[in-house]
């Protein structure tokens, strides 16, 4: 079992009130999740104005959610889409992204996928491996052989650099680099991107301001090196604390691309950073119990509504409205005996009573997208706030979707 330690964190408050937590398990029932269009919209202008590189496109890495509501929010601000599966294109173009503005960076497709890819029009493409990368080209000259697709795509590589990459099992070693210009140049194709992802939720900026001079030595190794695309792996601060620093990782970064002797396009994929504080999990005590002084509260959510505190050891903060001063150590547990389903462990809380709201803060990345059906609980529902006004963008479940696709007399 995972020990969810609150010790570090500093208390962080709900966005909205009590009185609106309460109107909004009225109108749409809990447990629920919550988003705020102002808190997204903040985010994103800072992390735009972060970056003063002109030629930079932002591309929201749509495996943190895919909810269309939001990620036409992304695509208003004149964000694009990085893609780790088909299925991010598939939404991604459903919520009216050009297919040029979205950028596949992912892992082992197979060739019907991979032709997809292509047909959907995605003309960015990091591959992972040269295998991919032939996989890629093949299906490219079969294509346009049939005049299915005009345009060749544009090529890049995902970087493994162990000394910065660790022993991740994605990208490609830069002593790969001549093998892979020659699979592209023998189906008339240019490799002309480098794709670096530093490493998962990673606070500390300098982790990224230091390998800037490393990567862009190792994409100069390209010829025809025209675009680095760095990302994602920012950092949001959930136990509150250092936050990544968008402004110096921008300024830096310019200034390092400023220096180069030709113009390249830059591409960042922010995940979590982007969209992390813009979400709320709201849920109802509905039992409370007492052992060798620890309150054990029971919600009535589970950790298949919201995954990475107990599966992935990851921390989101918990907050009671309830006002008293005391508190206690709390284990907030989810509505299975699944012996995993906490929500948190070791909270600070007060002592709670049945059918008190309780918030599980900063929940937007990585929360409903990877809910599932586990544990046979049937997901919550997701609103918008925006405007001064709540909207449903995602309905809630019902018992029939655990029938759907089975085949059963
Ligand atoms: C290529 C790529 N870019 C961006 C992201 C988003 O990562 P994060 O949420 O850590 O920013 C991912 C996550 O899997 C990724 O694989």
């Amino acid at each position: 079992m995972q020990t969810i330690d609150t010790s570090t964190s500093i208390f962080k408050k709900p966005p909205f009130t009590l009185a609106l937590a309460e109107e909004l398990l009225t109108s749409y029932n809990s447990p629920l999740y919550v988003y705020q269009s102002d808190i997204l919209q903040r985010t994103i202008a800072r992390i735009t104005n972060a970056i003063p590189y002109p030629q930079t496109q932002f591309c929201f890495a749509s495996v943190t959610n895919g909810n269309i509501a939001l990620l036409q929010i992304f695509q208003a601000c004149g964000w694009g889409l990085h893609a780790n599966t088909p299925g991010d294109i598939y939404l991604g173009i459903k919520a009216g992204f050009a297919p040029n503005k979205i950028v596949y960076s992912g892992s082992n497709l197979h060739q019907n996928e991979m032709e997809q890819v292509l047909r959907w029009g995605v003309t960015t493409l990091n591959l992972d491996s040269l295998s991919q990368l032939r996989l890629c080209c093949e299906v490219y000259q079969s294509l346009r052989e049939s005049q299915q697709i005009l345009t060749p795509p544009r090529l890049g590589l995902r970087l493994n650099l162990p000394e910065l990459t660790g022993d991740s099992r994605i990208g490609v070693r830069s002593t790969e680099f001549l093998a892979a210009i020659s699979i592209a140049k023998a189906a008339g194709l240019k490799l002309s991107g480098l794709h670096f992802y530093r490493g998962t939720g990673t606070n500390s900026t300098a982790a990224f301001t230091q390998v800037i001079d490393t990567i862009i030595a190792v994409a100069q190794q390209l010829p025809d090196w025209e675009y680095l695309d760095f990302g994602g792996g920012f950092g949001y601060p959930y136990r509150g604390g250092t936050a990544f620093d968008w402004e110096l990782f921008g300024a830096e970064l310019t200034d390092r691309i400023n220096r180069l002797d030709r113009v390249i396009n830059l591409i960042i994929e922010p995940g979590r950073s982007a969209v992390a504080g813009c979400a709320t999990l709201l849920a109802k005590v509905v039992s409370t119990k007492w052992q060798e002084g620890k309150q054990i509260v029971g919600v009535d959510t589970t950790v298949a509504n919201l995954s990475v505190p107990s599966v992935h050891g990851g921390y989101r903060e918990i907050y009671s409205w309830n006002c008293e001063d005391l508190l206690h150590l709390t284990d907030v547990c989810g509505n299975t005996t699944y012996s995993r389903d906490y929500l948190g462990k070791n909270c600070q809380l007060p002592a709670l009573a049945m059918g008190e709201i309780l918030a599980i803060l900063d929940v937007g990345a990585y929360g409903y997208a990877m809910s599932s059906h586990f544990l046979h609980r049937p997901r919550p529902a997701e609103v918008l706030l925006e405007n001064n006004q709540h909207r449903l963008i995602r309905r809630r479940e019902d018992y029939r979707i655990l029938l759907a696709n089975q085949v059963f007399e």
